[in-house]
């Protein structure tokens, strides 16, 4: 998925860097959390690599995304599901309010598409409903629904706005894909809570920290995909159909707020390493984040240079950079 801060393309530059400074030895048995998950490519990188993975997002899809990532594993065979894929269009609460047919003023998707969704998305909340599907299975094409669908919106890449004509990746009439099954650990765990809850919680070997860098917040930006993944037919508000977040308001893309926050998860931290992902735009400065993480134990720290991702390409032909610098902030614990 095209995620604001996805991880996918530094990916090697994280396991190199993180196995250098902890080691490869033997990785069973040892935990690894991934705190701030997103698209779940962090966990599931060292979920294959033999560690008993953690995973946490405050976004309800992103939890759905990293249930089926981290927490199953082969095999989960779904051949009787198979007719989810054909199920007719039915007029639910995506066509409703999010596709222009309905006269809804938005046009986030096709009406085909947005018909569709709904028609999966209600089947899955049947099945689930009439005890007709594991856990297992509903976490599995749930998640496979919500990267599937993005792939079809109509949005410069996030859901802050629609466009106006429908372009030509969300004409196509959707498919649902399936995601990969990862094999690992059958412990694994995910949760869906705020990463300053979560802290007091758990406990293990590696923690790997990539919160937001600035003020844009996932909650407005992916508001679709987490009423896709709830499907609680919440009250929206205004231009774009935003749903009521406050609770979900990260208060890591706060200048005011992001230094106690980040603190807050570095004391309270029950591990030996902690890894942070930040880059050198972000609201919290380099030397602060050096200052704190220096405070609890020995500090290091290790760049990369790469291509930044443009979230608003189509508007902002202007934008400063092409290139920023990845930084991977090391703290050994005491
Ligand atoms: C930079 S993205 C993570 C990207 C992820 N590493 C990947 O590669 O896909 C930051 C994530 O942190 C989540 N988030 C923001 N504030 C949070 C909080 N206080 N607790 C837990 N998750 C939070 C957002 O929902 C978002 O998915």
């Amino acid at each position: 998925m095209n995620y604001i801060g996805s991880k996918y393309s530094l990916i090697d530059f994280l396991k190199e860097t993180i196995e250098v400074v902890v080691g490869i030895e033997n990785n069973k048995g040892k935990i690894f959390a991934d705190l701030f998950a997103g698209t779940g490519i962090v966990g599931s990188t060292f979920k294959e690599l033999g560690y008993t993975v953690i995973a946490n997002d405050i976004q309800h899809y992103s939890y759905v995304l990293n249930r089926h990532l981290i927490e199953n594993t082969p095999p989960i065979n779904i051949e009787k599901f198979n007719y989810i894929n054909d199920l007719p269009g039915v007029e639910g609460f995506i066509y409703n309010n999010y596709c222009s047919g309905s006269g809804s003023g938005r046009n986030y998707f096709t009406d085909e598409n947005g018909k569709k969704c709904d028609s999966i998305r209600l089947e899955l909340e049947k099945l689930r409903l009439n005890g007709e599907i594991l856990d297992s299975e509903y976490y599995y094409l749930l998640s496979s629904l919500l990267n599937s669908i993005d792939k079809y919106a109509n949005t410069a890449s996030v859901y802050g706005a629609f466009l106006k004509h429908i372009k030509q990746s969300a004409q196509k009439t959707f498919k649902l894909d399936l995601l990969p099954i990862i094999p690992g650990d059958k412990n694994c765990k995910v949760y869906n809570e705020n990463i300053n809850d979560l802290i007091n919680k758990i406990e293990g070997h590696i923690l790997y920290l990539d919160p937001p860098y600035n003020a844009r917040q996932y909650c407005s930006n992916y508001h679709v995909l987490e009423t896709i993944s709830l499907y609680d037919n919440p009250e929206l508000f205004g231009v774009t159909g935003l749903r009521e977040s406050s609770k979900q308001k990260s208060e890591f893309c706060s200048k005011r707020t992001v230094t106690n926050a980040f603190e807050d998860v570095i004391k309270n931290a029950n591990f030996n390493y902690i890894f942070l992902s930040y880059n050198n735009e972000g609201l919290m400065p380099i030397e602060v984040i050096e200052k704190i993480m220096s405070s609890y134990g020995r500090y290091s720290l290790f760049t990369k240079e790469y291509k930044r991702f443009r979230a608003d390409k189509e508007e902002n032909r202007n934008h400063k950079a092409d290139s920023t610098i990845e930084y991977l902030h090391c703290l050994i614990k005491r």
